[in-house]
Order: structure tokens, then sequence, then C-alpha cells
């Protein structure tokens, strides 16, 4: 059983409370298909109860911390070396098309290094827990990252850029890469999850562009935290920060930035 400091039980039990108004959400969303506006301005609604929820659990318990929140955005508390990087909501789509996988991701950075994160599916029930030298776990089981070696048989997730955001070329070019020298492809809508089944080992590695430090922050930790690589797609500088993320094994990581390795712009 995993032993949880003071901090991370605070993370826990923040996400346990805002889980609750998600699942009531989630339940009521159904009754909403039909309307004519959509569900859409709902999973707004939702999704801001949950910030705000988080928010005023993880103040109540540490006042002076700082945040860094998806709806928002980031706030100075009296201690500037520490703070939340939160996603209320991560798998939004997901959430609005009545699809139970998404969740909520907290991540505790201390003097710009991330120290704990967790990533909880309110409707699974699934928690996944990592602290920095501590270990990463799923509920109370430890988690390690697939052992598999060869990236013919190795199954990749990956996020899809969609309307508004850049690098849909450069995605093709990368997915029609991997996609041909990999046993699969996997899109599950949701970062935080993408990563957290990178440490559980269902998934042998994640790549993911133009994503934000909420997406990513604690999900990277659990990865690492499980034996695995994670660095940017192209190969330098800080994944949480940059929001660009490949990760993996140590045997597939260096196999999987050579293949997504592409002359951007231009030619695969
Ligand atoms: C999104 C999810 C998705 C990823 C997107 C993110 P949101 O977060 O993590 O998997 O592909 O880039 O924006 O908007 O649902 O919180
Ligand atoms: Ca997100
Ligand atoms: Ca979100």
């Amino acid at each position: 059983m995993a032993l949880r400091s003071p901090n991370l039980n605070v993370m826990v039990s923040a996400a346990r409370m805002a889980a609750k108004g998600l699942i009531r959400d989630f339940g009521e969303l159904e009754n909403l298909q039909v309307s004519r506006k959509g569900p859409s301005d709902f999973v707004t609604v939702a999704d801001t109860r949950a910030e705000q929820i988080l928010k005023a659990e993880l103040s109540r318990a540490r006042p002076d911390y700082s945040f860094l929140m998806e709806e928002s955005g980031a706030q100075d508390g009296a201690d500037k070396t520490r703070r939340w990087i939160v996603d209320p909501l991560d798998g939004t789509l997901n959430f609005m098309h009545g699809i139970p996988h998404f969740a909520i991701s907290i991540a505790l950075e201390e003097k710009g290094e991330i120290t704990a994160g967790v990533v909880y599916n309110p409707v699974t029930d699934d928690l996944y827990t990592a602290e920095k030298g501590g270990g990463a776990y799923h509920n109370d089981r430890r988690l390690r990252v697939a052992a598999r070696t060869n990236f013919a048989e190795s199954v990749f997730a990956t996020g899809i850029p969609f309307q508004g955001r850049p690098g849909h070329r450069e995605f093709l070019m990368r997915l029609a890469r991997v996609m041909s020298v990999s046993a699969g492809v996997r899109r599950f809508g949701v970062a935080s999850l993408d990563l957290a089944f990178v440490a559980a080992g269902r998934m042998d590695g994640y790549w993911e562009e133009t994503l934000q430090p909420w997406d990513v922050a604690a999900g990277i930790l659990l990865v690492r935290e499980a034996g695995g690589y994670v660095t940017t797609v192209q190969g330098t500088g800080n994944p949480v920060a940059t929001g660009s993320v490949a990760a993996a094994n140590a045997a597939l990581h260096p196999q999987l930035l050579k293949v997504l390795k592409i002359d951007e712009g231009g030619a695969a």
C-alpha cells in the first residue's frame, strides 16, 4: 500500500470531492442530449463548478500555495515556489458525448519541479497517484511501465489536433509513420489518462503536441515514477512547459523519437 504524504492526501481528497459533482452532472447530461442548445453550456458549468471545488479544497488545506488552473488561470499565493496545476475536467468532449472516460488532474509543482500528481477517473473510480521518488500507484497497486521492447508489437496512444489547433499536417505525417511500424494507435481523448495508461503498462507509449501544463503535469510524473521516460516529441525542452510529449519505456522511447522525427514543415 502506498504511503501518501500529507500533500498527496490533500490532492486525493480534493479530487474525490470534486468528482461527486462531475458524476452527478454526467448523469444529468443524458436528459440534456435532446435539448436544442445541446449540452455544451451545461458542460462548461460542470467544468467551472469542479474547478471551484478543487480550488476551495486545495486552498483550505494549503492557504499559501499558488495556482495554475485551466479555467481561472494563474494565481499567485503568498508562496510562489509551490503551485497546484489543475485540470478540473480533462476529456471535455468525452464528457459531453456521454463517454465515461474523463479525469480530474492535479499536480503539485515545487520550485519548478513536479513533486506529486493525481489523475482520477470519477466514473470508474480509477485513482492514479505518484510522488517524486515514491513510485506511481493505481489505487493501491504499484505501477510499472510495459516491458515490451519490440516496436512492431507495441501499441501507442496519441491525441489528434482538432479545429483551431495547429500542426494537422505534421500530426498526419507522424501518424503515418507510427501506424506503419507499430501494432496499433489509439485515441482516447484524455491526455492525463493516456499518460496514466503508459504508467500502468496498458499502452506502450504515447505522443501528443500542443498540450497545456494542466493536461500533462500529473501524468508525466506517473510515467517517470513507473520507470518510463518522457521528453518532448523533438527530444529537447521541457514537456510540461512546451506541451509536447513523447512517453515510453527505456527501450521504446528512443525508437519512438526516431519514428516521430520529421522535418517539421517539410517532408517526412
Ligand atoms: C484535452 C484532452 C485531449 C487532448 C486535448 C486536450 P480538455 O483536454 O486532454 O485528450 O487531445 O489536446 O485539450 O480540453 O478536454 O480538458
Ligand atoms: Ca485537458
Ligand atoms: Ca479541461
